[in-house]
């Protein structure tokens, strides 16, 4: 994709062309092995078509359901984790004014996020503002039997009810999730919710494309169809009859796995801009939910920089040499703020009187770029021309299609996360839920 810059200079000095080229094959192995659906979790694969196979009456659906949430809501409530909850997160944060909530005269609904923690605080707190709003509640759970959206949508599903009546506080609720199983589902026919579906071949951190990021995007304002545009971009630009060198998708798998096996084992997203926070741990959690396990895989980290270059920067300039950096830089942005002239200069900042703030970001992000190739840590750099919904959506699409290759690269399957059942299970025998009796006893016993 032409408007999306992959730059592998900076790795050069660390991975030296002939070694990513060594890579060329198995990387577009990994690729067919995708697109072909026989790889491990391929019944989990579905994702990878869903920009050219997304049906226009679902789209129109998603927006006509915004647009009425826009007539009777000042504020809605999105319930999710993981998968289910950043990638809505992500973009809305990408794309919202910054000061928004502070600002206080938004045209479009406040989204406010829920079930993404366990914080009584959180949700009392969140409960005192919902006091005052005209609010609405998306929730979303792929299985509908996730313990932390299950419990923020009793708590939050019992205030709406209070306020407006069961019936009317019902046409206020819209359930995301599977289309036939789960107690969401249950719950959602029983009480005449509205309800969209998350696809069955679609995993939770793949589903930005899927109602769970288009619904809570399209209520906060955006435009879905631009987003689904620029994912589109990226699926014809990552299809494995691009030859491995134009496909920016193959380039950055073999790019970051041929890192990791010569000794860089953590890579940190990198960004210049405040408003890729969330987007950075959309990344996070694709990567390391489909990446760690079997005792394999990058550890995943972020930084905002500049903010970061006065904490983390030190360690990344000179602690221990494990790491390798991919920036992800946005070429412009949409305001601008020039610095002023100050006849006493006493800040003595005149030699920039007249540039843009962002030139000196620019000049920043070189600046750190080069100081720490130069300290010992590979830069990948990424760029895009603006911050949009068409770049974000060809940036989602990207590192989905990246993930999944670099993951069979691996030679793990990328769509599980057998992982995050261990907390669960210890948590529930605590929380002595019924059905792990024998789990709560030998848990009690190995605390007394
Ligand atoms: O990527 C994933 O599959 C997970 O992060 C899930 O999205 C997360 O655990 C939430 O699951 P659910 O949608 O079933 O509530």
């Amino acid at each position: 994709m032409e408007q999306l810059k992959l730059n592998l200079d900076q790795i050069k000095a660390f991975v030296t062309e002939s070694e990513l080229l060594d890579l060329q094959e198995e990387t577009i192995k990994c690729l067919k092995i995708l697109e072909d659906r026989t790889g491990e979790g391929n019944d989990f694969t579905g994702w990878q078509d869903l920009p050219s196979t997304i049906a226009p009456e679902l789209i129109e659906d998603i927006n006509s359901t915004a647009r009425s949430m826009h007539e009777s809501m000042d504020a809605v409530v999105v319930i999710g984790i993981g998968g289910s909850y950043l990638g809505a997160r992500a973009i809305i944060s990408a794309l919202s004014h910054q000061f928004m909530a502070q600002a206080g005269d938004h045209k479009d609904p406040l989204i406010l996020f829920a079930g993404h923690n366990i914080g009584e605080d959180y949700i009392y707190e969140l409960l005192e503002v919902l006091d005052k709003k005209e609010y609405g509640i998306v929730v979303i759970s792929k299985s509908g039997t996730t313990t932390e959206p299950a419990l923020a949508f009793r708590i939050i599903k019992n205030h709406l009810e209070a306020k407006y009546g069961k019936e009317n506080a019902a046409g206020r609720i819209i359930a995301i999730t599977d289309k036939q199983k789960g107690a969401l589902r249950t719950l959602a026919d029983r009480s005449g919710y509205k309800t969209f579906v998350i696809p069955d071949d679609t995993g939770g951190r793949f589903s930005a494309l899927t109602p769970v990021g288009l619904l809570p995007v399209a209520a906060a304002g955006f435009n879905i169809n631009e987003l689904i545009r620029g994912a589109l971009a990226m699926e014809n630009a990552t299809y494995s009859s691009i030859p491995f060198k134009e496909n920016p998708a193959t380039l950055y798998a073999a790019a970051r796995n041929s890192l990791y096996r010569k000794g860089w084992k953590i890579e940190i997203l990198a960004n210049y801009d405040s408003r890729m926070v969330y987007f950075s741990e959309w990344w996070k959690q694709l990567f390391a939910e489909s990446e760690g396990k079997n005792l394999k895989g990058i550890f995943l980290a972020s930084v905002t920089y500049t903010t970061d270059l006065h904490s983390m920067g030190q360690y990344i300039q000179e602690g221990e040499r494990s790491v390798f950096e991919t920036v992800l830089s946005i070429a412009s942005q949409s305001k601008q703020v020039l610095v002023p002239v100050d006849q006493e200069d006493l800040d003595e900042l005149n030699y920039l009187s007249g540039k843009s703030i962002n030139h000196v970001n620019k000049m920043a992000e070189l600046g750190t770029l080069l100081a720490h190739v130069d300290g010992g840590v590979p830069n990948i750099h990424l760029e895009i021309p603006a911050l949009n919904e068409y770049y974000l959506g060809a940036l989602i699409y990207f590192f989905e299609k990246a993930c999944a290759i670099s993951g069979y690269m691996l030679g793990i399957n990328p769509f599980n996360q057998p992982g995050v059942e261990a907390y669960k299970k210890n948590m529930f025998a605590l929380l002595e839920k019924p059905g792990f009796e024998e789990e709560t006893r030998k848990l009690k016993d190995r605390l007394s």
